[in-house]
This record gives structure tokens, sequence and C-alpha cells, in this order.
């Protein structure tokens, strides 16, 4: 199948890329000039494990080719993903001003039958309003040309995202018309060579389903966040807690760890579009809303205990923090906790080394020169003289580490982990103090 995928980013080139590596013939169009330049050097302009091989096997194939030319796009594919971002508005709601232009495009310039499919996380009513973008760009021609609009939202997750597009749990298609239903299956017919994971349902039903996801996800976070900090109050483990009611099939071991609250390109935005959106139906999500002022004060969590050790001055400490990525194997740091984490130190008049295994370029690009700040060579250089540890994000690497090489770079032994990472009584048996999340001492046993 001939297929266009507006967006390069992390869902536009995962999907382009696994796409063709099913046999599609694919065009992968974005506005970002440097982005299709280093795909079309042979690089990848993202962090994302396994699939540089993907786009490289495809590409010289022939499969798989990138653009920043519209009309090309728009004439290749009878399929077209709008695979753009859909950033939080002033107001919280997802801005679709880049859903909507890249409609714009295809109602001028199609001139054959198209399938528009909404990728991108968009707001229930969506796909309506890129009907109308498409039909008003068709009467301005003067052409009724039939042309079907899909919503077809992604549940992928960076960090693994080749795998999970490759064998999803699910794929949501949400359409009206059998001739798109028809090809949506076609074309998905290969990630769902198992058993049946196409779930066609009507489109608002469908974009729905997508906030629904990330909403039940974050409140699962938000809820052990808060339980671990009432386990701290109480001398209570929340890790002994999570697999106490983990074992409870209803429940579920996955997606219950207590952290310094959840980040990310899609939690926090598509939480206040939902909250957003439903405010606008009159219809308030009390929990919601709850989940989100959780989270707000969980990515504090971390400073306020440097606080209750060092004081709310923090002037001529130095603290060492690993991990700046919102989760590992990503070089993601959009609304990361450690951007939160190092505005606060920075605001008390602290200085930070930092250490992450990819996103130490991205760090650059968004912190620059900032003085107060050093990018560290390796997890134990960042240690030096450092008067504590702050562990941000969970990556393999930090998980197991010379305790000892810990002790002796940092002038005070204590370790803030923000992800629960080591046993804290293995912890403190090295001679370290170690504070975590809701991993509190029964006060009896202290
Ligand atoms: N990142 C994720 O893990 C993830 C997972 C599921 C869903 N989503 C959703 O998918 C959408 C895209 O997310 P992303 O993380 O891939 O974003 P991204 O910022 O990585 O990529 C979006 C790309 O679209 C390009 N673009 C913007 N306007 C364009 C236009 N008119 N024509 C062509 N290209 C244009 C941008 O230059 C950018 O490269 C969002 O709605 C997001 O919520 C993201």
């Amino acid at each position: 199948m001939k297929v266009s995928v507006v967006g390069t980013g992390y869902v536009g080139l995962v999907t382009g890329a696994c796409l063709a590596e099913m046999g599609n013939d694919v065009l992968c169009l974005d506005v970002d000039a440097n982005k299709i330049r280093i795909l079309e050097e042979g690089g990848i302009p993202i962090h994302e494990p396994g699939l540089d091989q993907v786009v490289a096997r495809n590409v010289k194939a022939g499969r798989l080719a990138f653009t920043t030319d519209v009309a090309r796009a728009v004439a290749h594919g009878t399929i077209q993903f709008i695979a753009v971002g859909t950033p939080p508005d002033e107001d919280g709601s997802a801005d679709l001003q880049y859903v909507l232009a890249a409609a714009r495009n295809i109602g001028r310039l199609m001139t054959d039958y198209k399938v528009v499919v909404d990728k991108s996380t968009v707001p229930v009513g969506t796909a309506d309003k890129v009907r109308a973008a498409i039909a008003d760009e068709l009467a301005q021609r003067g052409s009724d040309m039939r042309f079907s609009v899909v919503s077809n939202p992604e549940f992928l997750k960076e960090g693994a995202a080749v795998e999970d597009f490759m064998r999803p749990d699910r794929i949501v298609v949400g359409a009206e018309d059998q001739e798109a239903i028809l090809l949506m299956r076609a074309l998905y017919a290969p990630f769902s060579r198992n058993h049946d994971k196409v779930h066609v349902m009507d489109v608002r039903s469908a974009e729905l389903t997508k906030y629904a996801a990330n909403a039940m996800l974050a409140t699962r976070i938000s809820f052990m966040n808060e339980l671990a900090l009432l386990a701290e109050k109480l001398g209570a483990d929340i890790e002994q807690v999570r697999q106490g009611i983990g074992s409870d099939p209803r429940i579920g071991y996955h997606f219950l760890y207590a952290g310094c609250g959840y980040g990310g390109s899609c939690f926090p935005k598509d939480v206040k579009a939902l909250i957003k959106t439903a405010g606008d139906a009159g219809q308030g999500l009390k929990v919601l809303k709850a989940v989100e002022e959780a989270n707000d004060a969980q990515k504090m969590v971390l400073v306020d205990k440097v606080v209750k050790r060092f004081g709310a001055d923090l002037t001529g400490k130095h603290f060492a923090v690993w991990g700046l990525a919102f989760k590992p194997n990503t070089d993601d740091m959009r609304e990361a906790t450690s951007r939160v984490v190092l505005a606060e130190l920075f605001k008390r008049g602290a200085t930070v080394s930092v250490y992450d295994p990819v996103a130490m370029d991205e760090a650059r690009r968004i912190f620059g020169d900032e003085p107060r700040l050093q990018y560290a060579d390796g997890q134990h250089a960042a240690l030096h003289g450092a008067d504590a540890l702050l562990i941000v994000t969970e990556w393999k690497e930090f998980r197991s580490p010379d305790f000892e090489k810990i002790k002796s770079r940092l002038k005070t032994p204590v370790i803030f982990d923000g992800r629960n990472l080591y046993e804290p009584a293995m912890v403190k048996a090295m001679g370290l103090d170690y504070e975590a999340i809701g991993r509190g001492v029964a006060p009896q046993a202290a």
C-alpha cells in the first residue's frame, strides 16, 4: 500500500518505518528540514532502540523515503497518516493547529481518494474538524472528491516504540465508512497475525480511548505516589505494599511503582487536555484533577527531602543528578521531572553535575551554558565533590552501582533516590544514608 506520514517525530517515524517493514511504500513528510536532512543522510534524529536498523533496512530496500515537499507527500499515499504534535495550548486543551494545517494541505492538493488517519492524540471531535478542513479546501477548488477520515490513536511507548508498534496489544480504528475500515484492516493485518487486534469502533470512542488509557495509567502512578507519602508517615514500605496489592489480578503489578512523578510528552498534556474536554462538556473529572495536582507535587518530592536535610538555602551546595530523560531508553526530556528538580536546586542557590546515558545533548539544547550546571562524562564523574546524589531516571546502568565509589566521592554519603532502585537495608549496610520514595522503616523496627 502507498502510505504518507505527515510529521516524522517519535510516532511518525516509527509508524512509517514499521509500515515499510511490512512491505508498504512509505513517504514521511516533515516541516523540519533539519530532521529530514539527518534522515536522508542515514542518521536518526531521536534515540529509540532498534529504530535505526528498521529505517536503514527499508530505506535501502526503497520502501521508505523522506521529504519536506508537501505536494509530493499528498500525491504519494492513498493512506495519509497525520502524526504531528498536539502540544498543550495555554488553557490546557490540545493545540490542533498542526493537525489542521496538515489536513488543509491534503484537502488543497489531493487529486484522488484519500483515507486521512488521525494518529496524533487529539480530543474527541477532532475528526469532524479535520473532515471540515479538508471539505473546505476542496470546496474552494469546486471539487467534491471523496475522502474518509479515520481515528487511529497510537499506544506505543517511547523507549520500546518499535517493539510496541510491531507487536501491539490492540489497534484502535475509529471509522464509519466501510471502504476506510477495509483499508485499515488490510494495512494492519500483518501486525495482527496471531489474533485479531483491530478494534473497530465509532470515531469519537476511538478518540476518547486514547485519553482514557493515558489518564488511567497516570491515575495509577499518582495513586501510588500519594500512598508512598503516606507510607513514609506511617513507617510502612510502599514496595511491599505494591507487591501485596499487585498479586491481585484485578490490580496487577504493572504501572504501580512509586517515584518522583511522571513526565514525558504524553501523560501531562493528555491529562490536561482530557480535564479541559470534560470541563467544556460540563462533566468535571474530579479524580483526574487530583491526579494532576498530586503529580505536580510529586515532582518536588526529591528537592523537599534535600531541603529537609540541607536547609532551604542551598547556596554553596553541589549535587550530582543521575538521569535527565523522563524515563529510561529515550532522550526525551519533555516535562521530565529532572527539569523541575534542576530548576528548584538552581533557585535555591545550588550547583549541579548531571549525567544521563543518552539525554546529554538534549540537556545541552535545553540548558545551554547554564553556569550552575556541569555536564559529567559518566555517572561516577558526576559524583566528585557533590554533597549528595539524586537519582531521577531509572536507567539500568544505575541499578547496580559501585556503592564504595559513591561513598568515597560524595562529601556526605547520602542518596536521594526518586525511583526506588535499591534495597534500603543494603544501601545502609554499605554506610550510605538512603532516602527513597515511600520506603519508610516501621517505627518499632527502627
Ligand atoms: N511520543 C509518544 O510516545 C507518543 C505516543 C502516542 C501518541 N503520541 C502522540 O502523537 C503525536 C506526535 O507525537 P510525537 O512525540 O511523535 O511528536 P514529535 O514532536 O516528536 O513529532 C511531531 C513532528 O511533526 C512535525 N510537524 C508539525 N507540523 C507539521 C506539518 N504541518 N507537516 C509536517 N510535519 C509537521 C514536527 O516538525 C515534528 O517533527 C502527538 O499527538 C502525541 O501526543 C505520542
